[in-house]
């Protein structure tokens, strides 16, 4: 049932995220060359990545009405991110295709689960203030979800035409940097996972950690992995909401699938605990399956499971 604008119930909830889309080059090896060596790998797959676009593809199988803003290749990668997009609902009108290579990450996957990455951001980095098409997306959105794996002064232009627009900001802070105060200023929830929350804070303990962070934000959440989440706002009140037992495959995308999933349930008026629980189901489902955004649950499936 959706009673439409005007209507008792806001229906699907309105997400615009902000941020990167790469294509990942996975290759899976015994064990990583040393410098000057060749070794034979096994097996390569590619697999469109980026926090920015996982996220987005999250809160879309989530049940978001969701576009997306950033800038991909006028390559086969950047077409292909696109259409995976698309595919997932993502409204794709401000994802600009932009003379550069679409943005890579080049993983080696080793026999011991080790790996290592180096990621090329590519039309990424091209995306800066003014970003085109922001205000188009903004119009409507209730959320914006922010990372930072885009320039920061893009970063910094969306969080502050999200408050002019009215939209709340989510900001991811990863890979963690130091947040500059015209950031932090406009964002209205912080979700780090603990090892982010440490570098930001400088303390250890996740608890800590969060009560450090209200210095800067009005809301934090800390996620925990198999531990669950840490939520604290400043007015007070908060709750410790621990992570459903399953048996994991991949972890991989575990806090964007988590992100964009909260983002769709805070959308649709749900209060934060009952959001962080459903949100904790969606990364449940999604850390029992292998990849990012091919693991990424349907709404009938986080309902099914959050009964
Ligand atoms: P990130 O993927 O950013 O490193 P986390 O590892 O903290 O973030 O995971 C994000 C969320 O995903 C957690 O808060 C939790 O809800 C869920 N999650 C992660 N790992 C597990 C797990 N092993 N079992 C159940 N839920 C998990
Ligand atoms: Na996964």
């Amino acid at each position: 049932v959706d009673f439409g604008r005007g209507g008792a119930w806001m229906g699907r909830a309105r997400v615009c995220v902000l941020g990167s889309a790469n294509m990942d080059l996975v290759v899976f090896a015994d064990r990583a060359p040393a410098s000057g060596e060749t070794v034979a790998g096994r097996r390569f797959v590619t697999i469109p990545g980026g926090k920015g676009a996982n996220q987005a593809i999250a809160a879309a199988r989530a049940g978001g009405e969701v576009s997306m803003v950033g800038a991909v290749g006028a390559d086969p990668y950047g077409d292909e991110i696109r259409a995976v997009l698309a595919g997932a609902g993502v409204g794709v009108e401000g994802v600009a295709r932009v003379e550069a290579t679409t943005g890579t990450a080049h993983i080696l996957v080793e026999d011991s689960g080790d790996n290592s990455i180096v990621v090329v951001s590519g039309a990424n980095g091209t995306v800066h203030d003014p970003v085109a098409g922001l205000d188009a997306a903004l119009e409507g959105a209730e959320f914006l979800l922010l990372q930072l794996e885009l320039p920061m002064d893009a970063v910094v232009a969306g969080a502050r035409a999200a408050q002019a627009h009215g939209v709340k900001v989510v900001l991811t802070p990863a890979p963690a940097s130091p947040l500059p105060p015209d950031l932090l200023d406009n964002v209205d929830l912080l979700v780090p996972n603990e090892h982010e929350a440490g570098i930001l804070t400088g303390k250890d303990a996740p608890e800590a950690a969060a009560s450090a962070l209200l210095d800067v934000v009005p809301e934090v959440v800390v996620t925990l992995g198999a531990r669950g989440a840490r939520w604290l706002r400043r007015d007070g009140g908060g709750d410790h909401l621990p992570a459903p037992r399953v048996e994991v495959r991949d972890t991989t995308a575990a806090g964007d699938t988590f992100v964009g999933a909260l983002a769709v349930a805070l959308g649709e008026g749900r209060p934060m605990p009952a959001a962080l629980r459903w949100a904790g189901a969606a990364a449940a489902l999604s850390v029992q399956r292998e990849g990012a955004s091919t693991s990424m649950p349907t709404r009938d499936e986080i309902d099914r499971f959050d009964r």
